[in-house]
């Protein structure tokens, strides 16, 4: 490490050295692994793959583990009973959002209200995007769901090997159609293009403690150009592009209004009910307007593809579950016709297996972090006021006492009697998030298994190569890249495919 950059580590300590080692009577913080002074866990902080190591964590100290990082507390919670406790019924003091210096303070992240700290700015935001997306007015987005997702079907018959892909431009194409009603019909889109790189650095830079700088916020003070601070350098290209992502497609849609053109869209509607360019109101109304625009594309683009994308892994490992549930679809649609919304209801198994992919592999494993506000007791333990706090979903989701065998793919914990039971424990809480939002997982998941087969690649030889779950590290997981073989299941079901 360079030398000005530790003697800037050294002297911005001091405050945080005399917070974490302040003695307070009596209470003392959860268990976790032992630190050493001033620079607190530096050395067990997990570098990828945050969610496994803590949950090795809690094995070790229980399901509530707490570590300092240069005086920055943070509480991990391995248990549903305890994220639920902490931060539900105790949300008044967690839901606050810790400021992560890398990703709002250099990378400009502020636009996602999911980062905002609670309160009035946060309200506005949460309360425009629930006027466009909540359960009452989500049926407006099926049409556009259903057509990405039958195009999605017609690409996998040309370049079924590019599924990986094909399944990232359904959901692009989607949300851009939806938020802004721009048509994406290129793979290479510059607006898909924009998106991806601002998300992957959100991903990146969304793990708290990932970055230096969010424990010792003063190295925003250290110059670009030093050696060793290539992360400034690293937030500036991706700042530009979190800009361009915001604010490009919410820009076109207002050039295009005013010009006259009609579109419809969420992005449109909230611009024409703007207050007049002269009204004080008017600039504060359009940034929240284009920030929660851009928080449909944040919040569901990245999370709803990798989840689809571990869906053909897990119909690739294991093609009972597969068969079943084709068998599903055919008792309830016949070979002629295809599913759609109106058919969910019918569909147990499917329905099955969407919690099931979303448990087996969660596309945000350690959810979004919370900070506690003042200082709280739980347990007969201190959390120090300014404690960042995470729950550990993919803990939450593999616990044994609550999913047997919790490393396998099997939709049917999910079913009693041929029904979904309302007994096992949904991963909508744990996953706190989820919602309703699974709609357009079900639209592309119960299309593809209508007419697709989704079998593990094989090696030169013709052998069976067995796949592993396995996934990309950051905020958001993805599966690592795989190959299978996609085929239609039949004569008839390309011709459904051609059909559309
Ligand atoms: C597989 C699907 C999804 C998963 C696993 C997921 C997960 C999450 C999680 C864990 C949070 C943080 C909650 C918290 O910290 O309290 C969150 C917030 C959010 N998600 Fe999702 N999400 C999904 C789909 C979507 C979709 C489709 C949309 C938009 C159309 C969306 C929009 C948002 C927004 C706007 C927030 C911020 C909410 C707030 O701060 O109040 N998400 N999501």
């Amino acid at each position: 490490m360079n030398l000005q950059i530790f003697l800037c580590i050294i002297s911005a300590a001091f405050p945080f050295l005399f917070r974490a080692f302040r003695k307070r009577p009596g209470l003392s913080p959860p268990p976790g692994p032992k630190g050493y002074p001033i620079i607190g866990n530096i050395f067990d902080m997990p570098r990828g793959f945050v969610w496994l190591e803590y949950d090795k964590w809690f094995k070790l100290y229980g399901d509530m583990v707490y570590f300092r990082f240069f005086g920055q507390g943070f509480l991990i919670l391995g248990s549903l009973a305890k994220t639920d406790d902490i931060m539900n019924k105790r949300s008044t003091n967690y839901s606050d959002r810790p400021f992560l210096p890398m990703v709002l303070g250099l990378m400009g992240w502020e636009v996602n209200f999911g980062f905002l700290p609670y309160g009035s700015w946060w309200r506005r935001h949460r309360r425009a995007f629930h006027q466009h997306f909540h359960g009452g007015v989500v049926h407006k987005y099926y049409p556009v769901q259903l057509a990405e997702g039958h195009a999605l079907l017609r690409r996998l018959l040309v370049t079924p090997e590019n599924f990986m892909h094909h399944i990232r431009q359904a959901f692009g194409a989607m949300i851009m159609d939806i938020t802004y009603g721009i048509k994406v019909s290129d793979s290479d889109d510059p607006y898909l293009t924009i998106a991806e790189e601002a998300l992957h650095g959100m991903s990146q830079a969304g793990v708290p403690g990932r970055f230096l700088i969010d424990v010792l916020p003063i190295l925003k003070y250290v110059p670009s150009w030093m050696p060793g601070a290539g992360f400034k350098r690293q937030a500036a290209r991706w700042g530009e592009l979190t800009t361009e992502m915001v604010q490009g497609p919410f820009n076109h849609v207002k050039e295009t209004l005013q010009r006259g053109s009609v579109v419809t869209s969420v992005a449109a509607q909230s611009i024409e009910a703007l207050p007049d360019e002269k009204d004080t109101r008017r600039v504060e109304e359009e940034e929240i307007a284009r920030n929660m625009a851009a928080a449909a594309y944040i919040g569901g683009f990245d999370t709803t593809a990798s989840a689809v994308q571990f869906f053909f892994l897990a119909m690739a490992m294991y093609p009972d579950v597969q068969q079943k549930a084709q068998a599903e679809i055919e008792s309830i649609l016949g070979p002629n016709r295809l599913p759609d919304h109106n058919d969910r209801e019918s569909l147990p198994y499917i329905n099955a297996i969407i919690k099931e992919t979303m448990r087996w592999q969660p596309v945000s494993p350690m959810a979004s972090p919370h900070m506690c506000t003042n200082d709280d007791e739980y347990g007969g333990y201190l959390i120090p006021k300014g404690t960042i706090v995470l729950g550990n979903v993919w803990s939450i989701l593999h616990d044994p006492n609550v999913y047997p065998s919790p490393e396998e793919f099997k939709p049917e914990r999910w079913l009693k009697d041929g029904k979904l039971n309302p007994d096992v424990q949904d991963t909508s809480i744990a996953a706190f998030g989820y919602g309703r939002r699974d709609i357009s997982l079900y639209t592309m998941i119960s299309l593809v298994l209508a007419v697709y087969n989704i079998n593990p690649p094989v090696d030169d030889q013709g052998n069976v190569i067995h796949l592993k779950p396995e996934a990309t590290s950051g905020m958001l997981s993805a599966p690592a890249p795989f190959k299978c073989r996609i085929k239609p299941r039949s004569s008839a079901a390309e011709t459904l495919i051609h059909g559309w």
